[in-house]
């Protein structure tokens, strides 16, 4: 299954990296289907990928706290197709609150459960349902470096990457030789948003959207299972990962 011509639907599309994957992926010509929480912003970023490159592009807007939806939301999305061929989803959304706000208000804690852990699986899972059915595709889950090592300065945080990270790799494992494909997605610091006023942008460790969009479409179209981008970040983490415990526990990180 050729997944690049076959429409891509991006979950959480007005991200900072998800942004620079949607330009990625029309200028290769894969038409798609958009999914976030503001369908004003939806229409213009639709619009202007449209007016630029002349591509098919649908709008769905739908909150990721709506969980009972989640399970529907391929539906909604096929329905938006020609034929409803699915060739990939890619998952984009995530909240991150300050650790110290997290720990003491139990809503921010739970969001940061139900978004990055709850409706990514309840989402992910119908679309792995839907593609195996219909012979195969590829699922794109961004799940984050914080889910290699819990750490006191993100663990909140980090738990629910760590969640999206198993789940990820059980659905490759479930749906080896089916024709579904899982793809993980490792990021390190990005600048995007969600770290302003938090990562110095211009630290040699933080990543341009632009660079983390550019890995992801290449892992879609080769063979890739797993992917941290920039790549450095895989032998930073199997250094933290390796740090042993006694001395972990003295650090700062
Ligand atoms: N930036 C980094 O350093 C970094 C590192 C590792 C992993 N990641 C992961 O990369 C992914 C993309 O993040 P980003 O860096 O591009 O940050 P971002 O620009 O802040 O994007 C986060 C997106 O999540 C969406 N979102 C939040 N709550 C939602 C909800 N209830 N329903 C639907 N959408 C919701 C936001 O939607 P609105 O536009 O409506 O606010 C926003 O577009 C996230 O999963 C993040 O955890 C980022």
């Amino acid at each position: 299954m050729k997944t690049m011509n076959l429409p891509c639907v991006i979950l959480g599309s007005l991200s900072g990296i998800a942004r620079e994957i949607a330009d990625q992926l029309v200028r290769k010509g894969t038409p798609l289907v958009l999914v976030a929480r503001s369908a004003e912003e939806l229409e213009i970023q639709a619009s202007d990928l449209k007016i630029r490159y002349g591509i098919t592009v649908e709008t769905i807007a739908a909150d990721a706290s709506e969980l009972d939806r989640m399970s529907s939301l391929p539906e909604e999305c096929a329905r938006k197709l020609k034929g409803g061929n699915i060739g990939c989803v890619i998952l984009c959304w995530g909240v991150m609150y300050p650790q110290g706000e997290a720990e003491k208000n139990t809503q921010l804690l739970k969001q940061t459960f139900d978004i990055n852990l709850t409706s990514s699986a309840l989402v992910l899972q119908a679309f792995a349902n839907k593609m195996s059915h219909a012979g195969g595709g590829t699922i794109v889950g961004i799940s984050s470096v914080a889910g290699d090592r819990g750490r006191g300065s993100n663990y909140l945080y980090g738990a629910s990457k760590a969640g999206l990270s198993a789940l990820l790799d059980g659905m490759r494992h479930r749906y080896h030789g089916t024709g579904v494909r899982v793809i993980t997605v490792k990021p390190g610091m990005v600048n995007t948003p969600m770290t302003k006023g938090i990562v110095n942008p211009s630290s040699p460790l933080c990543a341009s959207p632009i660079k983390v969009a550019a890995d992801i479409v290449r892992a879609i179209e080769t063979r890739s299972v797993q992917i941290y981008t920039p790549e450095y970040w895989r032998l930073i983490m199997a250094v933290i990962r390796n740090i042993p415990e006694q001395l972990f526990l003295k650090s700062r990180l």
